[in-house]
């Protein structure tokens, strides 16, 4: 007997489901799309010039220059459907610009021109990169990953950029080099966000940290794009960490320093509380934060509007042939 498979609709690849990016203006398909409503029950669009105003200005904040990059055929589909432009680019972490959801208005001060991210410490070649000496060194491509934060919520996001392992062979860390330190941009008169939670002063910098294999894993990701675009300030432009296996927190935003040392560094919420936030947080269905369960999470489906979809949490957020090793 022969089976004709029919692909399931999560199985659709991101450039059909999400065409905007390769058919349209964007700017004028960020505009219909906030128009239309998308992401409405977040950021309530109101008829209102006011309201129209701050649409538009959203629509602009994604409107950030494209980046083709080809599809990586390992992680061109997941097994749900891409989050939807809109409300990904409205909802967000970004402890740098304030402790709610909607910084994306905030974190356009961010001043991104002229970056350079120095790359020190343990290894024969150090160096400083500018954006434009990045996209010359390593090829970038896309991959769909699946994001899960910390706080339950997950979504799916189509980044661009390029395996961390690339910039490891650049580098080449030393022998004694065992982790690596990621520090964001910080700058109190522009990076205005709380200086305290949880009843403790915040270790600014935000700093973030892998094992040496987590980062020499296939899965890690440098991410100076997304959408097709170059990646938007709410996003961490210019460039970020993306690890699809641990907790959204590990990926660092707006990366300004990364460095190879031979002890374990001290992290941004690792340091806040060490129960709530482990160095190595993995996705873990099984191991509860000390305030909620990790059993499922709340997947922000497609629009239009939010609709949140209750899901199990998968072990390594799904990814445990990748990376599972690493942890026996
Ligand atoms: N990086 C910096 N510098 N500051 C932050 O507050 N928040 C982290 C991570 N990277 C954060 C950060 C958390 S908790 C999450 S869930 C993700 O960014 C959110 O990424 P997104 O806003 O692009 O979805």
């Amino acid at each position: 007997m022969t089976i004709i498979r029919v692909p399931k609709s999560w199985e659709i690849p991101e450039q059909e489901a999400t065409p905007e990016s390769v058919y349209f203006n964007r700017r004028r398909f960020l505009k219909t799309l906030v128009g239309a409503g998308v992401g409405a029950t977040i950021m309530p669009i109101v008829g209102c010039k006011q309201g129209e105003q701050v649409n538009s200005k959203l629509a602009d904040s994604l409107d950030t220059a494209s980046l083709a990059a080809e599809p990586n055929s390992t992680f061109s589909t997941v097994d749900r459907p891409t989050t939807d432009i809109i409300l990904a680019g409205q909802y967000n972490n970004y402890y740098e610009f304030g402790s709610g959801k909607s910084i994306w208005q905030a974190a356009q001060a961010l001043p991104t021109e002229d970056w350079k991210v120095e790359v020190t410490g343990l290894v024969k070649n150090p160096r400083t990169y500018d954006l434009d000496d990045l996209q010359k060194t390593f090829p970038i491509e896309e991959r769909l990953y699946r994001f899960r934060c910390v706080e339950a919520w997950s979504m799916v996001i189509p980044w661009i950029g390029f395996p961390m392992k690339s910039l490891i062979a650049a580098v080449e860390p030393t022998d004694n080099a065992k982790f690596v330190s990621f520090t964001s941009y910080y700058d109190k008169e522009i990076t205005v966000g709380p200086l305290w939670s949880l009843g403790k002063k915040l270790p600014w910098p935000y700093t973030e940290g892998l094992r040496l294999e987590e980062m020499a894993n296939d899965l890690a990701f440098f991410a100076i794009g997304n959408y097709g675009h170059m990646l938007p300030k709410q996003h961490g432009a210019p460039i970020r960490a993306v690890l699809p296996w641990k907790y959204g927190f590990k990926g660092a935003k707006a990366i300004a320093k990364i460095e190879f040392l031979d002890t374990q560094p001290p992290t941004f919420w690792n340091t806040i509380d060490s129960h709530e936030y482990d160095f190595e947080a993995n996705v873990n269905p099984n191991k509860p934060h000390p305030r909620w369960s990790q059993a499922s999470e709340k997947f922000i489906s497609k629009g239009p509007g939010l609709k949140w979809e209750k899901r199990p949490t998968l072990p390594y957020n799904g990814y445990g042939d990748y990376v599972a090793n690493l942890y026996v």
